[in-house]
């Protein structure tokens, strides 16, 4: 996707800013190849960063740039672009940031518009000059002429700085990183709501379920907004908001569902004996169970089942007396993605030696669980394994039921 010509020399033609409103365009990036985010996050249906032209009678604002990777499509849009007075900075993370210093060059007289902690991020992630800025507060405005944008913080959406902008007249929420989704599209608005949901469930639990408790906050902020059309910062825009805010309401407060999370990893067949057996005990219990076989995962998947599940059964054997390494990583992460889930046990096997549950004890201690007793077989299941998977079954079934998880 990157060209590799200098600005000048590409050809005619490339993407060209697509109008969402009279006067509002989408100018942003669609990185179809993108596998990866952070090093950590798999994109199986690579991603976007969106910017967006708002012009006015009188001044034109760039909200947010795009990814450096793709720095060069934004600046062929702006090719056609003769002035942008501001440009707004959301969110000081490199892939809505990092082309920031590009725009600047091209426009020096540019105002980069942003609150004070995005501010002290951009001159420290990128070195963009403190008299380029204007800072605003929330709630602050900024007229363009015959449009106006309103500063509204929303913090930890996923970092500290982070904030949207509404556009009065025209009732567009760029709304940042949240209701986000990674997809790369020619679509610009959210027809496929199936897809959408997917994608932007996923990406709510990878990157704004850890800071559930703000979010909820920065939701009821947003809710008195009369709002037309959300533009968040990656993904397809929303011409129905109500379908996205609705679903970041249910996963942000909605109760944990009947559902069990089942991330294990089995080496020599013992383990999964036992996941097999609770699985079955379980479903015949009438409680829904998702299976993730931790050598093969794909963790976004995870993370999506955590978002609503009421409890998590971690599957591990021995390894040199501690949980399989990939499991003791699950832990890890389910521990960062602090999700809603109540209750939490551990069922696994040993050959002569085992402190695999006070192990992973230890990796998940931000989850507010209640630790149900594990079950552990030394070698091959017996029967009164079994029997303490099926007690464990019964246990989780009645716990899920006393809750209300439906
Ligand atoms: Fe899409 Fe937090 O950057």
């Amino acid at each position: 996707m990157t060209s590799s010509l200098p600005q000048h020399e590409r050809p005619e033609g490339a993407a060209k800013p697509r109008k969402i409103r009279d006067g509002v365009f989408w100018i942003g990036a669609v990185h179809w190849e993108r596998r990866l985010f952070d090093a950590l996050i798999p994109l199986p249906d690579g991603t976007s960063y969106n910017a967006y032209l708002v012009r006015g009678s009188e001044k034109t604002a760039l909200i947010d740039a795009v990814d450096p990777d793709l720095a060069d499509v934004l600046m062929g849009q702006l090719d056609r672009v003769d002035t942008v007075d501001y440009l707004v900075s959301q969110h000081a993370e490199q892939d809505h940031s990092g082309a920031i210093p590009q725009v600047l060059a091209r426009y020096p007289s540019a105002k980069v518009v942003a609150n004070p902690k995005a501010k002290g991020m951009l001159m420290d992630l990128l070195a963009v000059p403190e008299e380029a800025f204007i800072t605003v507060e929330d709630g602050e405005t900024l007229s363009l002429g015959d449009k106006t944008l309103e500063f509204v913080y929303t913090p930890w959406v996923h970092w500290p700085e982070t904030m949207s902008v509404y556009l009065r007249e025209d009732k567009v929420l760029f709304s940042c990183d949240l209701f986000g989704s990674h997809i790369a599209s020619t679509d610009l608005f959210a027809t496929d709501e199936v897809r959408v949901y997917e994608a932007a469930k996923r990406y709510y639990a990878e990157i704004m379920m850890p800071f559930r408790s703000v979010v909820e906050k920065d939701l009821a902020k947003l809710a008195p907004y009369d709002i037309a059309l959300i533009a968040p910062s990656h993904g397809p825009v929303y011409p129905r908001p109500s379908f996205i805010v609705d679903a970041y309401n249910e996963w942000v407060s909605g109760p944990p569902k009947n559902v069990v999370v089942l991330p294990y990893i089995s080496m020599h067949g013992s383990t999964k004996l036992l996941v097999d057996r609770l699985t079955a005990s379980l479903v015949e219990k009438g409680v829904t169970v998702e299976l993730f076989d931790l050598a093969v995962v794909d963790i976004g998947k995870l993370a999506m089942a955590l978002v609503d599940a009421g409890t998590i059964v971690i599957g591990t054997p021995t390894v040199l007396v501690g949980p399989h390494p990939n499991v003791a990583y699950a832990a890890l992460l389910a521990n960062l993605l602090r999700p809603k889930v109540r209750f939490l046990s551990v069922i696994g096997s040993y050959g002569w030696r085992t402190k695999a549950v006070q192990t992973l004890a230890d990796l998940t201690a931000n989850l507010k669980v209640e630790v149900l007793d594990p079950v552990f077989a030394r070698g091959l299941p017996a029967a009164a394994d079994y029997d303490a998977l099926d007690q464990l079954a019964t246990r989780i079934a009645a716990l899920h039921k006393e809750n209300g998880f439906a």
